[in-house]
Formats: structure tokens, sequence, C-alpha cells
């Protein structure tokens, strides 16, 4: 069992080992900012680590929480999907002979997915409309493997300061850096959860903001070992593809 020190230096090293493999400056201080001061990449590992289902991270970016995820010894297969081509070339740059089994694609999360294991959305649903939310979500919650985990990090819309703040530094990003500029819509806590039955899933919800004055908020869906998925028998490999189905 390592202790707390012990994990904090490994956190850091595996911060500065990612921020430094991207080759322009911006995004190296980019990564090692928001390594650090993002609670959601450290709160991942820890509850992923002990799983040995392959990764699928929807909304990818540049591929932070993949390299993260390598550097603390997290060995599963990741794939990341992400609309935007620019990120995707970025991460496939990092990745390129230094980290194994990852694949990044350039692909929009309304087109077909056909992932199994564990799946994580961070800072991705509010991207979309609230029908385009929906259906993902409703396509997505079959394709979790029994035991395994689908993570969604997001601000619901609950009306208080912290939401009204996270949605007005949204705007402004959207203004200011290369975030997809289209209209937000954050969704309610009851349109998250409405894809994952109490039959099915066990469910978390919890604040994760960090040291942020933001909303943000990790769901955590964790389908039952009992539950029995729509056509899971027939995934014999229990791999993970994404392609023609969903
Ligand atoms: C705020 S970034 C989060 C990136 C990453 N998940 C992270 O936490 O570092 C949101 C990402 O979602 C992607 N995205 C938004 N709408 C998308 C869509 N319809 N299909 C695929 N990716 C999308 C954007 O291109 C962007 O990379």
């Amino acid at each position: 069992m390592k202790n707390g020190t012990t994990e904090r230096m490994e956190h850091e090293h595996a911060c500065t080992r990612v921020a430094a493999r991207f080759s322009e400056r911006w995004l190296r201080l980019y990564a090692g900012r928001k390594l650090r001061n993002d609670p959601v990449f450290l709160t991942a590992f820890e509850l992923l680590r002990a799983s040995p289902s392959p990764l699928v991270d929807i909304g990818c970016g540049v591929g932070l929480l993949a390299f993260y995820l390598r550097e603390r010894n997290f060995r599963p297969p990741i794939s990341g999907l992400d609309r935007d081509g620019r990120k995707i070339a970025r991460a496939h740059a990092v990745a390129h002979g230094v980290y194994g089994d990852l694949e990044f694609i350039e692909q929009d999360v309304c087109a077909p997915i056909t992932p199994t294991g564990n799946v994580v959305l961070f800072d991705v649903l509010h991207y979309l409309s609230p029908s385009e939310q929906a259906r993902l979500l409703d396509r997505l919650a079959p394709r979790v493997a029994p035991g395994g985990l689908l993570v969604i990090r997001d601000c619901p819309r609950d009306r208080n300061a912290r939401y009204w703040l996270t949605h007005l530094a949204e705007r402004f990003a959207q203004m200011t850096t290369w975030n997809i500029q289209v209209p937000l819509h954050f969704p309610t806590r009851e349109k998250i959860r409405a894809a994952f039955g109490d039959n099915q899933f066990t469910q978390t919800v919890q604040p994760l903001w960090g040291r942020t004055p933001f909303n943000n908020h990790l769901f955590i869906f964790r389908r039952r070992d009992t539950a029995t998925v729509p056509g899971w028998a027939e995934r014999s490999d229990n791999s993970l593809s994404l392609g023609r189905a969903g």
C-alpha cells in the first residue's frame, strides 16, 4: 500500500512526463496546468486502476487522460474519439512510438459507436443538443460491461452561482481557445441519470470542482454484476471496438 506522499509524487511525475511530450510550448503549458489543477485525471485513475477492461474516452481532446493513465501504469487498451481532427493529430503525435495500445479516432459521437468495457465522458455532454445527449447516453449504457463503469464529468444545470460561473467561463473559453463553437446545453442531473436504471446500474454523484468556483460534478454509473446486458453474450471477445453499431 503506497502512502500519500508516494501517490502525490507519482501523480506529479506523471503530469510532468505527459506535458513534456507535447512539441508545442503552449500545449506543454496547457497540459501541465490542466493535469495538475483538474482533479478529474487522478480521480479517473483511482476509479479505473483495478479494472482490466478496455477504456473508451469519448471526447478525448488531445489524449491527456490516456497519456496520464499510461504514465500511472494503467495497461488496458484505451481508445479515444473526438470530432476535432486537430486534437486527434496532436494525440497521435504524442502517442507515436511512446505509448502502446492506444488508438485515437476522429469521429463525431453522434456517429455509430460500439465500445465495450469502461467508458468516460469528461466535459463533453454540454456541447451536444439535449436530444443528442439523450441518444448518446441511451446508446452507451448497454455497452458498459457487467461490473464496468461509465463515468461522466460535467456541470449539471443547477441554476446556482457555480452553474452560472461555469456557463460564463465556458463561453469565454469558446471565444479565446480552440474549444468548438457550438451552442452550450448543460444537462440537468435527471437527464444524465435517465439512461441508467436502478435495476441495471448503481449510481453516485459527487462534486468534483477542486479549487475552482465551477459546478463540475462526477456521475459514476457502475453496471451491476447481476444485470443482464442486451446482446452482451454475442460480444464473446469482450473487446473494445468502434464502428458500425449503436
Ligand atoms: C472541453 S474538451 C474535453 C476534452 C477531454 N475530455 C478532457 O477532459 O481533457 C471537450 C471535447 O469534446 C469534443 N467534442 C465536442 N462535441 C463532440 C462531438 N459531437 N463528437 C466528438 N467530440 C466532441 C471536443 O472536440 C473537445 O475535444
